[in-house]
């Protein structure tokens, strides 16, 4: 599913972001530039964020 399109980034993206040693959204944006144009994924990024690391 794609969380962000104006980056093409997938919940997929993010969880391997994390995996790979991302632990905040703040990493993870930074990493793969999700949320960095028009801001609306930001929510649902962050929530794949948060899962993902009470996952882990
Ligand atoms: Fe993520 Fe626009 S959809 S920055």
């Amino acid at each position: 599913m794609y969380v962000c399109l104006c980056q093409g980034v997938t919940d997929g993206h993010i969880r391997d972001a994390i995996y790979e040693g991302c632990c905040s959204y703040r990493e993870v944006r930074e990493t793969l530039g999700v949320g960095t144009q028009c801001g609306k994924c930001a929510c649902v990024a962050k929530q794949v964020v948060r899962e993902t690391i009470n996952e882990v």
